[in-house]
């Protein structure tokens, strides 16, 4: 990033790389098996900018509130590749969603499953769903970003799939499509992908058995991206990631395969900016307070995440640790203890990497603190 660029910058601000998003989409689109839908998850980031990039490339959204269904609208998304998940959807929200004819309701509960044919009774249309399976598959990943395990709030057990099938094929305004899965996210490994679709295929051959007609597997996302190394690996493997469920998931004839992926997409391509406030001098550390702190980027106070830091406006020369904080009154506000930088100075530039998802969308404003703005480079 050229830092002539920067210099009139107002920091705290996001700065995405839109070559680098659309050479992702790229990726994505050209490995994704044929006939399959890719609904980027807008929670990771729905800055409009970016959602109008992401729906010019073709894929579809996975929503999770009504929200995010007009943004996508908004987006030019067409209703039929719009997914809505979400354990708690609201009335109106459902409303929403029936209205607009979205693609497919993905139900996390036979409480919702009533809820939803009920209320699409009363405008006398009929719901596509899909039943969110909790698959009971560990993903390995920290503890409040996994969600495939029989303790998370996800998707309806195994052991209640049954009657969860039976009710839906017995409501007169809801469709059974198919079933819907999600095991996590920051998911670096292909295993838990692998046991996946062997869970999918033992239950897609016991419904078929039964004569449950489905067309529509969903496979959710989950796919992580490389923290540490965000210039050596700027997008996953995602030829080997599709490759994974075109050997492994035996679909059944005339079924579609989706994907929610959203991290995948947009993560590396985005950076905060900030501005070093002091270099305060502390017992036994130096402390390089930011004008950027966990309102803008909350993922390492909530999940202990560690972001790449560079400071863009040192030249080289000596290096010093230092703990990189922000101005929140939280003791949790810290980017990164003992990180080794550049001698850094009131007024350098710090990027924070890899925050293009789950950054810009998780900001707040504690402190009365104002929302970060975005900048967009290499359009
Ligand atoms: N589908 C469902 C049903 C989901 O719950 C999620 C993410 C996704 C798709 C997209 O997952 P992805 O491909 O982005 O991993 N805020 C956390 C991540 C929370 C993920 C929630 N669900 C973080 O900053 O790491």
């Amino acid at each position: 990033m050229r830092l002539e660029l920067l210099s009139g910058l107002k920091t705290p601000c996001y700065v995405y790389d839109v070559a680098l998003l659309r050479r992702t989409l790229d990726a994505v689109v050209a490995s994704q098996p044929c006939g399959s839908v890719v609904h980027y998850a807008l929670k990771a980031n729905s800055n409009k900018h970016l959602l109008q990039i992401i729906a010019d490339a073709g894929l579809g959204a996975d929503c999770v509130s009504g929200g995010e269904i007009r943004l996508a609208l908004a987006a030019g998304i067409s209703a039929d590749k719009i997914v809505y998940s979400g354990v708690g959807k609201t009335d109106d929200e459902i409303r929403l969603a029936l209205s607009q004819s979205i693609g497919c309701f993905n139900v996390e509960s036979v409480e919702e499953l009533q809820v939803i044919n009920d209320l699409a009774g009363a405008s006398g249309a009929v719901a596509r769903v899909a039943l969110r399976v909790n698959p009971h598959i560990d993903a390995h990943t920290h503890h409040y970003i996994t969600t495939g395990l029989s303790e998370n709030k996800f998707g309806i057990d195994i052991s209640v799939l049954d009657e969860a099938v039976a009710l839906a094929c017995s409501l007169s305004h809801v469709q059974l499509r198919g079933l819907h899965f999600h095991i996590g996210s920051q998911i670096l490994t292909l295993e838990p992908y692998k046991l996946l679709c062997e869970k999918v295929n033992a239950l897609q051959e016991k419904y078929a058995g039964q004569g449950v007609a489905m067309d529509y597997i969903n496979v959710g996302g989950g796919l992580g991206v490389d923290y540490d190394n965000p210039d050596e690996n700027p997008m996953p493997d995602f030829a080997a990631f599709f490759n994974l469920f075109k050997t492994h998931l035996h679909l059944q004839p005339g079924q579609s395969l989706h994907f929610e992926l959203g991290r995948a997409i947009v993560c590396q391509c985005g950076s905060l900016l900030s501005r070093v406030l002091y270099i305060k001098q502390g017992l036994d550390r130096q402390f390089a307070i930011l004008d950027a702190g966990m309102t803008e980027l909350l993922r390492p106070a909530l999940y202990q995440a560690v972001h790449k830091i560079e400071n863009l406006s040192a030249r080289g020369g000596e290096m010093c640790a230092y703990d990189v904080v922000g101005p929140v009154c939280e003791s949790s506000d810290c980017f990164g203890t003992d990180v080794e930088l550049p001698v850094t100075h009131r007024g350098d530039i710090i990027a924070i990497r890899s925050a293009g998802a789950y950054g810009e969308s998780m900001s707040m404003q504690y402190n009365s603190r104002p929302l970060p703005g975005a900048l967009f480079i290499n359009e």
